[in-house]
């Protein structure tokens, strides 16, 4: 009998990496995702249609009467408002996203399918990050609505391992990103950016604070890392990361490589520029608008006792992840037919999807 596995936030970059490679096992694959949601990653990944999703699950009564009809073998929580800046924006819907969306699920396991194994995404952002020494990732800290939410999840996924005796894993994922990134993660904008801009379009990249470090891999490799969690023997806690810093202003120097092109940086603060280095053309300018409340100056995870206990470490190197992005990126640009069209998709980075519904 084929597996059956139920993934929250299926259409997200995750629940399409996650979704296609239990497909290639043999998997059955359920899932539940928000009204109106574009299904274009799994268009991307070529399994559009091949997953039965639920867009208009209402409350735990309904989650509880779906297990217990599905009776999935495997339940991979990877729904959530996972934009740090939304969360500060609207507080309550990280809340019922991130912490209330977690108990929901556990309690319908709990009451429906006890076997079910059950995967937590948590974030690398419960930390606090490192100390004055720049070391360590902290204790545990969350500084951020977002985080905070996720922080509950964590110890409820605990507890119902701990308490409830359910298979129940929670893991510590650090930045992960992909072609397949949502377009306002900071790491997708700058792709689509730096691919319009070789391509022809005038407006320069608009970013934030450039000097912060992230932890960032490659997003399939962690969707990998989910399904050996599950695969273990006994649950347990896992940090899926890379042990490797790098800035925001980094990934920029990186991107611009990946499209033949040489960044020089000027001034200083907000009065920063991005300039290239052949013709002195700005290709970047720091804006206020994207600078957060607060925010966690470096975030670097640990992975080696993931590595240890379900034999998971990344592969992908941060060159090869910018350079990836940047080459998809572009290859969709070039269908498109004029600059005019580039400048409009980078207008409409808010619009999730956009460059790629419209090829
Ligand atoms: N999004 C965005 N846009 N971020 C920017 C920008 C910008 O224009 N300019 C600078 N940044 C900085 C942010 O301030 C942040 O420090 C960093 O770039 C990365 O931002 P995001 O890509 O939005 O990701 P994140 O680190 O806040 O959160 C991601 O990683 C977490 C795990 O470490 C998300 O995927 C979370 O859901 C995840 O838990």
């Amino acid at each position: 009998m084929a597996k059956k596995a139920f993934i929250t936030g299926i259409l997200g970059q995750d629940g399409s990496y996650l979704s296609a490679l239990l497909l290639r096992r043999g998997y059955k694959i359920y899932g539940s995702e928000l009204p109106g949601a574009s299904a274009w990653r799994h268009a991307e990944l070529g399994i559009a249609g091949k997953a039965r999703i639920y867009t208009g699950l209402k409350g735990f009564e309904s989650l509880r009467e779906l297990f217990g009809r599905i009776k999935p073998d495997e339940v991979y929580n990877l729904g959530s408002q996972s934009s740090v800046r939304n969360s500060f924006a609207r507080p309550l819907e990280a809340v019922e996203s991130d912490a209330v969306g977690t108990a929901r699920l556990l309690e319908a396991i709990r009451r429906a399918t006890p076997r079910s194994l059950f995967f937590q995404a948590t974030s690398g952002l419960i930390f606090s990050g490192p100390g004055p020494d720049g070391k360590g990732r902290g204790g545990l800290m969350p500084q951020s609505p977002y985080a905070c939410a996720k922080l509950y999840s964590h110890w409820l996924t605990l507890n119902y391992r701990e308490f409830y005796g359910i298979f129940a894993v929670s893991g510590i994922l650090y930045n992960h990103e992909s072609p397949l990134r949502g377009e306002n993660f900071v790491t997708r904008k700058i792709a689509m950016a730096v691919a319009g801009i070789k391509k022809g379009a005038k407006k320069p990249l608009q970013v934030g604070n450039i000097n912060v470090r992230r932890d960032w891999g490659y997003a399939a490799e962690y969707a990998e890392g989910m399904r050996l969690a599950l695969a273990a023997n006994k649950p347990g806690d896992y940090v899926f990361a890379t042990g490797k810093t790098h800035s925001v202003r980094e990934f920029i120097e990186a991107a611009f490589r990946a499209a033949g092109m040489r960044v020089l940086w000027k001034g200083e603060g907000l009065d920063e520029k991005g300039v290239d280095a052949e013709n002195g053309g700005t290709l970047v300018e720091i804006s206020p608008k994207y600078f957060r409340p607060h925010e966690n100056k470096v975030l670097e995870g640990d992975p080696s006792k993931t590595w240890k206990a379900i034999g998971w470490r990344p592969k992908t190197d941060f060159e090869a992840l910018a350079s990836m992005m940047v080459k998809a990126d572009s290859a969709v640009l070039k269908r498109n037919r004029s600059a005019k069209d580039v400048e409009i998709c980078i207008r409409n980075q808010k619009n999730a999807g956009f460059v790629n519904r419209i090829i």
